[in-house]
């Protein structure tokens, strides 16, 4: 059985993790098999990163890049690759192209953080929830994780809207209401599923 691997990327604050919960469900709903999961992943390196980034001094970008790379490898393992081996579809709340956008803002090589990532698998679809960075940072009413400031958001946004001009990433405007962005995400996904005969 073959699988589809799909994820959901976007800024901190983009609703992208509530949306792709939803999706996952209305998928379910509609006799679709789909299961959520996320990045950094429930695995012992993903908690690590979480707690790292609530920290007050940021690591070294290169040491932030390799343990995210390090935690896609432990997820795609445990996670991913049993899923799609059962022929579910998987929803991943981030995965490389978060890599890209946020350690490529802080100045790493694109290039660099492609080849720390070669052997991730590559997703069948991934999807750019767009909000400005003006507007995120409003929503974040919880504490602030070591990336949500407007200097990082705004570059990470820039880096995000490369791989979306490079048709890599398909966009979904997200500044929409919480129903209407599902339903064009709902959308996209159905029509790929279709595509692809699932
Ligand atoms: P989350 O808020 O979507 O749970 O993600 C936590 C933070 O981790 C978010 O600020 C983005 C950051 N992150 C990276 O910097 N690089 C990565 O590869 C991933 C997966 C997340």
């Amino acid at each position: 059985m073959k699988g589809i691997f799909i994820c959901i990327e976007g800024l901190d604050g983009s609703g992208k993790s509530t949306q792709a919960k939803l999706l996952t469900k209305k998928l379910c709903k509609a006799g679709y098999n789909a299961v959520f999961t996320a990045e950094p992943s429930q695995g012992k390196i993903g908690k690590l990163v979480r707690k790292c980034l609530f920290e007050k001094e940021r690591l070294p970008t290169t040491v932030e890049a390799l343990l995210f790379a390090a935690d896609r490898i432990e997820h795609v393992k445990n996670t991913v690759v049993p899923a799609l081996t059962e022929g579910k579809i998987v929803i991943s709340d981030r995965y490389v192209y978060s890599s890209l956008a946020y350690q490529g803002s802080a100045g790493l090589d694109l290039t660099w953080i492609e080849t720390i990532n070669a052997n991730a698998k590559k997703p069948d679809l991934s999807i750019f929830i767009d909000v400005a960075p003006e507007i995120v940072l409003e929503r974040l009413k919880r504490k602030k994780s070591v990336m949500e400031n407007l200097q990082t958001q705004l570059h990470v946004y820039e880096i995000y809207q490369k791989y979306v001009a490079r048709g890599e990433l398909k966009k979904i405007d997200g500044a929409k209401s919480k129903k209407d962005v599902l339903n064009a995400l709902y959308a996209e996904v159905v029509c790929f599923l279709k595509k692809n005969r699932v």
